[in-house]
């Protein structure tokens, strides 16, 4: 979406943390947009931005095959800070020297301001923690360049050229063991760029309607709704932009959570609080039969997924002709998928840049692309999507597919159903729902025997899992109270046939994975 407002730009070099820096951006009320240090001046300088920001990278900028850019950058007035990398590379294009470090430096390192007047230190004390992390290091800056704080092992911690507006931070501000990054950060935006600070969601939400109707006019808009947060703030978005041009398909594949199917179609369905064209596909048994006999992980979720494309394909053909396919892309699948920045591609699945083939389309409309996944989650809100979808956890979309080990069938769905919906039950009772990130019971292929009355039994055990994470990338077990641990046990072995045992999964991330397959 094109909006008129204030832009920092983010130029990446394959360090870590380029999401972390334009969330901190975005954290002082700017919009921010992170670009590959391969992106052309010109495409830069159109782009109007108020301040530009050079991340961190694994290269050394003084080989010959090194991450670099044009010296014009530091020439166009505009404001530019270097981070690490970013910071090296200003010096060693703008006639300082870089070097590798006798001493390596990593981890937090006491920092000491040297110029406590500048921009960048306001509200900053003398003497803070930073984060580093680098092996080469800045010996000499270039002419009008002075330092304006050091380490222990780092003559030039932070530079400046107050006069052309050139910054130079050798530590990572953006990660929160830099005591004082944010605020650093936030000094360089307001000082420093001059940024009034009024990127707000409302105006996000209403700009990006505004921008979508003029885009789709009187075209027909296809969406598939899975009732996770992404799709459902991207369809309640559409709505209100082209209303009844929009149709959205929810492919009920019978591996939702108890009850989840009737929910999506109470808030989004004919009785629903939204005007939408919503077709409902209850395809339980034709996944079911596809998946039978099926037992290997990978093969499920190939299933699961082809399944799913025909069941699509086959109620846009109905439809008829389809202008625009909506998708709930949002920002890291962008980045992850390394159309974004530099940084590596982590997962595969993400459909990001590419139309898929199975509806004749022209053009594929990604109205939440720009955004972080806690900043989805306040469109929504602002949408008026209920709480409860906005807050949801993530759920794979292949479901329950992948929380049934071996094969799947009807009658272990309901088990993995049942089972679930007393886990989250309980641990909504015990008010800890917002304290872990997902948290979900899974059917094991194991079966024991146990005793119950006066009877041998030989039944399955649940799996029940709950992990704290931040990016789901790692993630550790929760140390659930032990008495929810009990009741939830005990009201399954009780409430639901064919368990007699339940087991607490306590493997972090790594070594195991979130989801047991
Ligand atoms: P893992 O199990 O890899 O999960 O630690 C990390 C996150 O990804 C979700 N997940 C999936 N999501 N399709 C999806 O859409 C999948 O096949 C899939 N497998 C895992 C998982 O729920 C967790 O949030």
């Amino acid at each position: 979406m094109e909006l008129k407002q204030e832009l920092i730009i983010v130029l990446d070099f394959g360090g870590q943390y380029n999401q972390l820096v334009a969330r901190r951006v975005r954290e002082n009320n700017v919009y921010c947009e992170i670009y590959s240090y391969k992106t052309p001046l010109e495409e830069i300088k159109k782009k109007n931005p108020k301040g530009i920001i050079l991340t961190g990278g694994p290269d050394s900028c003084y080989l010959p095959d090194s991450a670099t850019y044009s010296k014009e950058l530091f020439a166009l007035g505009i404001p530019v800070l270097g981070l690490c990398y970013g910071a090296q590379l200003m010096q060693h294009l703008l006639g300082g020297k870089v070097e590798r470090a006798d001493i390596r430096e990593y981890g937090k390192i006491q920092l000491t301001v040297d110029k406590s007047e500048s921009e960048l230190f306001e509200n900053v004390p003398k003497e803070s923690i930073v984060w580093m992390s680098h092996t080469d290091y800045i010996s000499k800056l270039g002419e009008g360049f002075e330092i304006t704080s050091h380490s222990k092992d780092c003559p030039v911690a932070t530079y400046e050229n107050t006069e052309k507006k050139l910054y130079g931070i050798q530590f990572h501000p953006e990660v929160l063991h830099s005591e004082y990054g944010s605020v650093i950060l936030g000094n360089f935006i307001k000082n420093v760029c001059k940024c009034e600070c009024n990127w707000k969601m409302d105006a996000f939400v209403e700009s990006s309607i505004k921008a979508i109707k003029e885009k789709v006019g009187n075209g027909k808009v296809l969406c598939a709704l899975s009732g996770g947060v992404d799709s459902s703030v991207a369809a309640v978005m559409l709505s209100k932009a082209v209303g009844d041009n929009l149709t959205c398909v929810f492919v009920d594949h019978g591996l939702l959570r108890k009850n989840e199917g009737d929910e999506v179609e109470a808030v989004f369905g004919p009785n629903g609080n939204y005007k939408l064209n919503f077709i409902r596909v209850n395809a339980a048994e034709r996944f079911y039969a596809k998946l039978a006999g099926v037992s290997e992980p990978e093969k499920k979720r190939k299933v699961i997924g082809e399944e799913f494309i025909r069941v699509f394909e086959e109620e846009a053909k109905k439809i008829g002709k389809v202008d625009f396919l909506v998708q709930g892309t949002i920002y890291p699948d962008i980045v992850e998928s390394g159309l974004g920045g530099e940084s590596v591609v982590i997962k595969s699945h993400h459909n990001v840049g590419g139309l898929p083939d199975y509806v004749d389309f022209k053009e594929i409309i990604e109205p939440l692309r720009d955004l972080f996944k806690d900043e989805v989650r306040k469109a929504g809100l602002e949408l008026g999507i209920p709480k409860h979808l906005v807050f949801r956890q993530p759920f794979p979309g292949p479901g329950l597919g992948i929380r049934i080990i071996g094969e799947v069938t009807a009658e272990k769905v309901k088990i993995v159903q049942d089972a679930d919906a007393i886990y989250r039950e309980e641990i909504d009772k015990a008010g800890l729902s917002m304290e872990i990130n997902q948290y979900f019971a899974a059917l094991t292929n194991m079966r024991s025997v146990g005793v119950m009355g006066d009877y041998r039994t030989y039944d399955y055990a649940i799996a029940l899992r709950a992990v704290k994470t931040i990016d789901f990338m790692t993630a550790e077990a929760a140390r659930l109270p032990w008495e929810v641990l009990e009741k939830v046990t005990n009201r399954i072995i009780n409430e639901v046939d064919h368990v007699n045992r339940v087991l607490y999964d306590i493997t972090s991330k790594p070594p195991g994975t979130i989801e047991l397959e």
